[in-house]
């Protein structure tokens, strides 16, 4: 499979949007490997989404938030449940859109240079596994409707990711 990305450079808000999630399902459905799969979905969120600094995902290990795949700075590699924007994500079972970091209490710095946030959790079958995290150098980067974009981007990883082979 070769990707290229210069293809959807001049498409519209939707017609970008609804490639991202056609393309992100072409790779997931046909890899059954659950780190595979998610090293691409934070790809695809890299390469689709413009002003990102980090895209990626923590999952769940032993009741603490643990690094998985992402594209980005390195980044801390445990997070406490309840701590920073992850752990509350996942403490609430809720997703967070954070305009500007330095306002959240106990925001995590991973990337000094990012200024906005989203983090969605990945619940499937009423269970929770972990969190996708955005981040940009932008403040109040993630629209109402990007994020509802990255809510069916995770239905589809949900639909591909056999979480239960990567977390404990
Ligand atoms: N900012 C996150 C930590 C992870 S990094 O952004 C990659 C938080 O507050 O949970």
């Amino acid at each position: 499979m070769a990707f290229n990305i210069t293809l959807y450079k001049d498409l519209s808000f939707k017609e970008k949007y609804s490639a991202f999630l056609e393309e992100l399902e072409g790779y997931l459905s046909k890899e059954s490997d659950p780190i595979a799969n998610l090293a691409n979905a934070s790809a695809f969120i890299s390469a689709f989404f413009d002003d990102i600094n980090w895209s990626g995902f923590y999952l769940l290990k032993n009741n603490e938030l643990v690094l998985g795949p992402f594209c980005g700075m390195p980044a801390t590699t445990r997070i406490q449940i309840g701590s920073g924007v992850c752990g509350t994500a996942v403490e609430r079972k809720e997703k967070i859109v954070v305009e500007n970091v330095c306002e959240f209490p106990g925001h995590i710095t991973c990337d000094v240079r990012s200024k906005s946030e989203v983090v969605i959790p990945l619940i499937k079958n009423k269970n929770i596994y972990g969190v996708l995290d955005i981040d940009s150098a932008v403040y109040s980067r993630f629209s109402l409707e990007e994020v509802e974009i990255l809510e069916k981007a995770i239905d589809i990883i949900n639909k591909y990711t056999d979480y239960e082979k990567i977390t404990y």
